[in-house]
């Protein structure tokens, strides 16, 4: 297999977000932090790289959000579309195009894309009955299909799945399916749709990923595996909605592209559109067809099995694509121990941590990647933010840099001093140092993007305890030569860092460089120790990294537990609305429920009671020393009532006493209605002492 450096060219995709909310710390970890760093690398490297993002927004999601809001989807997509980009914009995500699926160039694209592929034969069509709104005209997708669960019977489950007890549903399984949206009943109707035949291409694509990229990451490659061991099945690519782009045959009126059959093209687009604009980048096809071009897709773990599996059937059927060389794919990352959840607001916004924690993206850029999902869910916690900035940002990286700039102005008048001969110890950190670059180069080419951050902050950490270990400001008394050496090799560990934290943290890697007054360098230099010349005159001294205090995070502690209070309330609400029978009398207070003494007694002897075909007179044992006569209207439900003898009872000893048929009754014995007006006594499961109070 060719090496990753000896491709021409590298895509690098960052899975298209839907434009129907704005983006969390959760997309920021899981695909654009590691993709950007990525990125950032090959063009240190000097690698021909285009980096490629844009908006998804077509599919159900946006629509949801539209109607959710009264608004009309195009002005949600507009919304959010702009909201993400700059998002990103401020994160450094560099971007070289950042477009968007509701694009002329786009839908031409797909359309086209969609044509060829229906021209030559290699969809299958196939007409099934859906569901289907009369009222409205519409055809239901599963996610606004609503109705009682199958198993647990809650009301509301989903037509994909309960959200109460957790089964994994179709529509069909619905009892009493409905409209999510306006609670219609449905009907179903036919409807025809074209399919991908993922079945044919099962045989070849277990050979491409499951003998040829076994370098895919573990979760990866095991998510595939599983889909290819369960036997692929045809693909619908073409749904009824009216918001998407519009199936390219005639009579497909009402019909657009599937989502996730159009949206991955869109990677394919705006290549387009970036090449069309900028000639100099070559074109689209050189990126995405010579076989000399490497395609890696950076994407969340729910999007595997599009990237991998259904995505390159796309590629393959079309012809004349390459396909994916890596799918690196990350968990979940959750916050404060619970998963993000858009509709339920548990995330931290990219918008407002921008305004919340002014010129702080590189904290969280670099609290993201320590903390990076890579192969399993991680977790995100304030406190952790915190630590990590102050005992490892600010201690160890801005302390070193800081001490070697403040020291450089204090002794040598901001100049870089010439570098004397070295000592033992000199060599020894020297050749720590050296390290760095092979292993933060060979981590970052493996995709294990945390170890290279990791790895790469090895460097102030070396630098941090050099200066600690040599100290030169109690050298300057006496050895101004020796001064003159610690502070060369600490300045040229600086400018290392500024070059090899380009990439993790560009904004604080830029100030560096500004303030050691570098402004040409390439990853290739990372390890040398020529890199500012003796009497480089450095910039003016900034700190890099603040100290972040408890009153910082505190705001953003108080809005979660206030997020998670409201949610309680109104998870509780929810329960209630679907849990609650509905109830035959009104509700009464506990108050006059207690007035009722209900107790035990035995039955000690029954008998009809003459010229009634409806009572039956019970004699029981109450726990006193007299027995008490019951009538009870159940006659008709127990032909043969001595099988009720030694069966303990519940009755009310407090009902006023009435009499009947010449008897009086005192008390009445509790029964249970089923369902065919059958009454049945209500016994007890264990023997209690006679006269117990039940409640
Ligand atoms: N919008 C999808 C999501 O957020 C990702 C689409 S990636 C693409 O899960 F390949 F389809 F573009
Ligand atoms: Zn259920």
């Amino acid at each position: 297999m060719a090496q990753n450096s000896e491709f021409k060219r590298t895509i690098v995709t960052a899975a298209l977000p839907y434009a129907n909310g704005p983006v969390h710390i959760g997309h920021l970890a899981g695909v654009y932090v590691p993709a950007d760093i990525y990125v950032r690398y090959l063009r240190l490297k000097k690698r021909p790289v285009l980096f490629i993002g844009g908006s998804d927004e077509h599919g159900v999601p946006v629509t949801i959000r539209a109607r959710k809001e009264g608004i009309t989807v195009q002005d949600v997509v507009d919304r959010y579309h702009y909201l993400i980009k700059d998002s990103f914009e401020k994160f450094g995500i560099s971007f070289d195009i950042y477009s968007r699926t509701t694009s002329d160039i786009h839908h031409k694209f797909a359309s086209d894309f969609f044509r060829k592929l229906y021209d030559e034969g290699k969809f299958i069509e196939q007409t099934s009955e859906q569901f289907y709104d009369e009222e409205t005209k519409e055809f239901l997708t599963d996610r606004n299909i609503r109705g009682e669960c199958p198993r647990c019977h809650a009301l509301g489950a989903y037509g994909d799945q309960c959200e109460k007890c957790g089964a994994t549903l179709s529509p069909d399984e619905l009892i009493n399916p409905y409209n999510a949206v306006n609670g219609n009943p449905l009907t179903k109707k036919e409807t025809t749709h074209w399919y991908l035949p993922l079945d044919k291409d099962q045989q070849w694509l277990e050979k491409w990923i499951l003998e040829d990229h076994q370098e895919w990451r573990s979760n990866v490659y095991g998510q595939c595996k599983s889909w290819l061991d369960g036997g692929l099945m045809p693909r619908a690519v073409t749904r009824d909605l009216d918001w998407g782009i519009p199936v390219p045959i005639e009579g497909a009126d009402g019909k657009v592209l599937y989502v996730w059959f159009d949206a991955p093209i869109g990677y394919i687009s705006n290549t387009k559109e970036l090449c069309d604009a900028h000639p100099e980048l070559g074109t689209w096809q050189q990126w995405w067809q010579d076989p000399e071009s490497r395609l890696i897709h950076f994407i969340g773990k729910d999007n595997i099995v599009f990237h991998c599996i259904v995505f390159p059937a796309m590629l393959k059927a079309h012809g004349q694509y390459n396909l994916p060389d890596n799918v690196p794919s990350n968990e979940f990352l959750n916050l404060e121990g619970d998963k993000i959840s858009t509709s339920r607001n548990w995330a931290i916004w990219l918008n407002e941590y921008l305004v919340d924690m002014p010129g702080k993206q590189d904290v969280l850029r670099y609290v993201l990647t320590a903390n990076a999902p890579e192969t399993k869910d991680n977790d995100f916690t304030w406190k952790d933010y915190q630590a990590r900035n102050n005992n490892e940002l600010v201690a160890i990286f801005g302390n070193f840099v800081n001490r070697a700039v403040k020291l450089t102005e204090k002794y040598f008048d901001s100049q870089v001093p010439t570098c004397g001969e070295l000592t033992e110890y000199d060599l020894q950190t020297l050749a720590e140092f050296k390290k760095v670059k092979h292993n933060v180069e060979s981590l970052l080419e493996d995709f294990k993007i945390r170890d290279a951050q990791k790895e790469a902050m090895e460097l102030a950490r070396i630098g941090n305890k050099y200066l600690a270990e040599t100290e030169p400001w109690k050298l300057a008394k006496t050895d101004m030569d020796r001064v003159a050496t610690i502070l060369n090799l600490s300045l040229q560990i600086c400018a290392n860092l500024a070059i090899a934290f380009e990439p993790f943290l560009p904004f604080s890697a830029a100030k560096l460089r500004t303030m050691l007054g570098i402004d040409d360098f390439e990853w290739d230099s990372l390890g040398s120790t020529d890199l500012l010349e003796d009497g480089h005159k450095l910039g003016e001294a900034q700190l890099l990294f603040e100290k972040i205090e408890d009153a910082d995070i505190q705001p953003q502690l108080d809005r979660l537990a206030r997020i998670k209070a409201e949610n309680e309330k109104i998870a509780l609400a929810e329960a209630e609305k679907n849990w609650r029978p509905a109830p035959i009398a009104d509700e009464i207070p506990f108050d006059d429920f207690a007035k009722l003494d209900l107790r035990t007694a035995t039955v000690l002897n029954v008998q009809p009671v003459k010229k009634s075909d409806k009572l039956l007179q019970f004699t029981l044992d109450d726990g006193t020393d007299q027995p008490r006569t019951i009538l009870s209207g159940i006659a008709q439900s127990y032909p043969d009532p001595s099988v009720l003898i030694g069966k303990q009872v519940i009755f009310v000893a407090n009902f006023a006493p009435k009499v009947m048929r010449g008897i009086p009754s005192c008390g009445m014995i509790l029964s249970a209605v089923n369902f065919d007006g059958k009454l049945h006594v209500a016994t007890l499961e264990d023997k209690v002492k006679n006269g117990s109070k039940v409640c």
